[in-house]
């Protein structure tokens, strides 16, 4: 490894002890490689929902870490994930973002790829390699593994991956059952893309961070969008789980399950408040059952290491990294197919109007991490770390009966804490191996 990336034993990158952060981590492109490679190129990635690909042929084009993959729906019915790059020169073979095709026909020397990577034909396959290629060693380069989940597709470009179910662990399933649990889910139509001049990790962390909404939102606040009691409550879970994934933010109280029942159900009237539109599924006998006693009192941003955060506003997002600098955040807006005409419109202009480039408060975001990544690149205030250490030490994990855990607490900085400690993890560990057998187990006991 480079010299450069070594952390220094007496101060890593991460302090897990004190919470402080070297911030060098969002500026240096000698780690951000290294991020490409230990961390995206090994992982499990989020590249689609069943949804956007439902027929043959079929396709969506993703990312894994800065490699660009086809989602296609392949003549067997099974989700393909495909390097987008020609093995003849290395050109793209599909230029399209998504869309319906027999195969993909590369546009510099027309090598044909079916609809499963395999190279199925090149012009002058006799005049000019006489015959000589053997087609099936110089197909598209496939993900080593692909699963979905409940709808949710991910990928994996290395063999040595664990399962994706043993990969997410209890809490990423629980993050995926809370969206998935709304109902037969489907993308709608138009993925919403922008970029942010930020690192792709200040993006991630502030998932967990419910610290900056008065501040950051508070314009939000004075429109009416946001109101203190419903979107900056002090009280928070967070629900920690295996290889960084994690869920934090407001639970739901039995007195607010009441009189959510009594106004929603029993049709008394009142201005509906916020857990109401994220958290009405949560009165459903099956769906507490299947979310757990812990669980199905969250309504926390769940987040799949390294990238996907579920926004139960409806939406999905991921941060996909650009260069240490820069962040494409793709928006998928997610809504149950049972949901009416009206009901959809509303959703997906609450999303817009949230999130995403036109969203209000991905604009108030999107300032501070750009300015959070700007003050990690200049020679001198790149030296100092930064301040992670909210709540540490003051808490305690409650581990329920049922093997589900969390910790109950005020405004904490436990999520980011844990992401931190589970990225230095990957980033130190040589391979799966390493990984599987080093990374931290969730925390029990004081936190
Ligand atoms: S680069 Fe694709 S056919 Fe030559
Ligand atoms: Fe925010």
């Amino acid at each position: 490894m480079n010299t450069a990336l070594q952390p220094s034993t007496s101060m890593p990158w991460f302090d897990v002890n004190k919470g402080i952060l070297d911030r060098r981590i969002f500026a240096d492109p000698a780690i951000y490689k290294l991020e490409l490679e230990r961390i995206f190129a090994r992982g499990w990635n989020f590249v689609a929902h069943e949804s956007q690909i439902p027929a043959t042929g079929d396709f969506f084009m993703s990312f894994i870490g800065e490699d660009q993959v086809i989602v296609v729906r392949d003549r067997k019915g099974d989700v393909q994930v495909l390097i987008n790059s020609c093995p003849h020169r290395g050109n793209t073979v599909c230029r399209a973002e998504q869309g319906h095709t027999n195969s993909f026909f590369c546009s510099y020397h027309g090598w044909n790829f079916d609809l499963d990577g395999r190279l199925v034909g090149m012009p002058g396959e006799e005049a000019f390699y006489r015959k000589d290629i053997d087609k099936a060693a110089w197909g598209l380069t496939r993900a080593a593994q692909v699963t979905s989940y409940r709808g949710f597709v991910f990928a994996t470009l290395d063999a040595a991956a664990p399962p994706l179910e043993e990969y997410l662990g209890w809490v990423g399933r629980l993050g995926l059952d809370m969206m998935a649990s709304k109902g037969e889910l489907e993308v709608v139509d138009g993925v919403v893309k922008n970029r942010l001049k930020c690192n792709w990790k200040l993006a991630v962390d502030n998932l967990y961070d419910w610290y900056h909404v008065g501040v950051s939102h508070g314009s939000a606040m004075r429109l009416g969008l946001l109101t203190t009691e419903g979107n900056a409550p002090d009280s928070q879970m967070v629900i920690l789980g295996e290889y960084g994934h994690g869920i934090g933010g407001p639970g739901i109280s039995e007195a607010q399950f009441a009189d959510m029942e009594s106004r929603l159900v029993h049709g008394k009237a009142g201005e509906p408040q916020w857990y109401d539109r994220t958290g009405i599924n949560r009165l459903s006998a099956e769906v507490r059952a299947e979310l757990g006693p812990v669980g199905y009192r969250s309504l926390g941003h769940p987040s799949i290491f390294p990238n996907l955060w579920i926004a139960l506003t409806n939406q999905i997002c991921l941060r996909i990294p650009r260069g240490p600098f820069e962040t494409e955040l793709w928006w998928f807006t997610m809504v149950p197919k049972s949901l009416t005409a009206e009901q959809r419109r509303e959703a997906v202009f609450v999303a817009t109007h949230y999130f995403g480039p036109a969203g209000l408060l991905e604009q108030d975001d999107g300032e501070n991490w750009s300015h959070s990544t700007r003050g990690a690149q200049g020679s001198v205030s790149q030296r100092r770390p930064v301040n992670y250490a909210m709540g540490i030490g003051q808490d305690r994990v409650y581990e329920d009966s049922s093997g589900q855990s969390a910790i109950e607490t005020v405004v904490n900085e436990h999520g980011q804490r844990w992401t931190y400690q589970a990225w230095q993890e990957w980033m130190l560990a040589e391979d799966w191996d390493a990984l599987k057998k080093n990374h931290s187990q969730p925390p029990r006991g004081s936190v």
